[in-house]
């Protein structure tokens, strides 16, 4: 019974469902609109939001440093997707990995885990979202009632409370209106998505590139502040404490993988596309920390809006930029909350389609070859979330989740290699067993390093995810049943 729980698809099962060409999604995907998707969902709230306040609370001008340190620790998980999604061409991502190396209890564990990061970061980006376009709107003289621009509970260190609104409204409408795209198909979904791509690069690339020659060199000094005496303030424990923070910034490179079952190549191009888009995104975030800090002293840049403030120390040299910027974040805000939608979507489909959850989120749209079902749920919850609770609250456990299923991933390859030596893989990790394993380690270090809080409520959700598996997942389990000889 026990080892029933740890049953495993193997690879040739893979391959069969991948070719099959039963699942009804279409190939419409090439490495351009791959790594487009994984730019999309990469760079949003994380620089135009966190980078100041971790730069003012950790690591000050250092945070270039953390920037690059936490680019180095996805770099590790990074390779490790990228050879599992060229060995493993479903949809899916580190769940299906998880079912073909530790079985379907390990696979659930990372597939209910997964819901967690996507559908609390499409939130918590939904929210930033709303917060950007209430100020763009102001700017010019249009409000909306306080009772519709704000969510109704909050939580602080007194504990939840309500604030009088009713609802987040255009936090609500962005995840609704994004959810109705992705239902029409993956074609507007990614011609949407390249739009919003290449304004928000358009946007940071003039940051960086008229921002310099209002570099004042001295805010650069010291580079690296001196310790307080407190961990994680200031010196090499702040550069640490702040790329724990902007991990936030890199997380998305994920959602790639989720859209095997849409690319036309993807043992090929979806490992060159993880690794694509970590790099170009990693080359943007160092440039725009480095202009930042060089315009605005790092002690002064604890607010909500880092680059807009940058624009105003500029002297008026900048200000053409102020709606460029707002008009960037929000394209960019815009383009992550799409692409998350998508994965959380196809992260569904993959489970559904192995018996794990309800058959519906596995039926696709005899037109729009979508899977519609699992679309507009995810969006219901979606606005739901968005429209009701605070940001900071969302946001903590993305980052936990995230980097749990990073770290499975490294594990993956670890027993993959051992398990599957020859298999044929487009993509080799280099350097196993020390990158999966040095990887997995980072990872594990840096959740060690989030609050309690964070903890019990991953404990919490994953509680929640086995009732759900025990009482519905196992009983229906397409793989238990062919080991079993049943009927699917
Ligand atoms: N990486 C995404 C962002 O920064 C989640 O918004």
């Amino acid at each position: 019974m026990i080892k029933n729980l740890f049953i495993k698809k193997t690879l040739a099962q893979l391959d069969e469902e991948a070719s099959s060409n039963k699942h009804g999604l279409k190939r419409h995907l090439g490495l351009t609109n791959l790594t487009l998707l994984g730019i999309g969902s990469v760079i949003g709230a994380g620089i135009f939001v966190l980078t100041g306040t971790a730069a003012q609370m950790h690591a000050g001008p250092a945070i270039v440093l953390s920037f690059m340190l936490s680019a180095f620790g996805c770099l590790l998980a990074g390779l490790c997707y990228a050879e599992f999604a060229s060995m493993i061409p479903l949809s899916g991502s580190a769940y299906t990995y998880g079912y073909a190396t530790m079985g379907e209890l390990i696979a659930w564990i990372i597939g209910w885990d997964l819901i967690l990061e996507y559908l609390f970061s499409t939130a918590t980006v939904a929210v930033g979202w709303s917060g950007y376009v209430l100020s763009f709107l102001a700017d010019y003289g249009i409000y909306l009632p306080a009772s519709l621009a704000q969510c109704p509970f909050d939580f602080d260190q007194h504990g939840w409370h309500l604030t009088g609104a009713v609802i987040n409204f255009p936090a609500v409408f962005i995840v609704v209106t994004l959810t109705a795209l992705l239902v029409v198909g993956i074609k507007e979904t990614v011609k949407f998505n390249n739009i919003s791509v290449v304004i928000k690069i358009v946007v940071v690339l003039l940051f960086i590139g008229f921002g310099i020659s209002h570099i004042h060199p001295q805010n650069w000094v010291p580079f690296i502040p001196q310790n307080t005496g407190h961990w994680g303030q200031y010196g090499w424990s702040g550069i640490l404490a702040g790329s724990g923070v902007i991990f936030f910034a890199y997380i998305g490179f994920d959602a790639i993988s989720t859209t095997s079952q849409e690319a036309i190549n993807p043992k090929r191009d979806l490992p060159l596309s993880i690794l694509i888009s970590l790099l170009v995104c990693t080359i943007l975030y160092v440039g725009v920390s480095f202009v930042l800090t060089g315009i605005v002293n790092y002690k002064e840049l604890n607010v909500a809006a880092p680059i807009a403030l940058a624009i105003d120390r500029s002297g008026g040299g900048l200000k053409w930029l102020s709606p460029a910027i707002k008009v960037g974040t929000i394209a960019g805000l815009s383009s992550v909350i799409l692409v998350t939608l998508l994965g959380q979507t196809r992260i569904f489909f993959a489970m559904a389609h192995d018996g794990l959850l309800w058959k519906c989120f596995a039926k696709t749209h005899s037109k729009f070859k979508t899977p519609h079902y699992s679309t507009i749920i995810t969006g219901f919850f979606t606005a739901l979330m968005a429209g009701l609770f605070p940001i900071g609250l969302l946001g903590e456990l993305v980052s936990i989740g995230t980097l749990l299923a990073f770290m499975i991933v490294c594990i993956g390859i670890l027993i993959m290699r051992k398990t599957e030596p020859d298999a044929p893989r487009a993509f080799k990790t280099p350097c196993v067993p020390f990158v999966p394993a040095l990887g997995a380690f980072v990872c594990l270090i840096q959740m060690l390093a989030l609050p309690g809080d964070t903890w019990l409520r991953l404990g919490i959700w994953m509680a929640i995810g086995f009732v759900v598996y025990f009482s519905y997942g196992r009983k229906h389990s397409v793989a238990r049943k062919l080991r079993k000889g049943e009927d699917i």
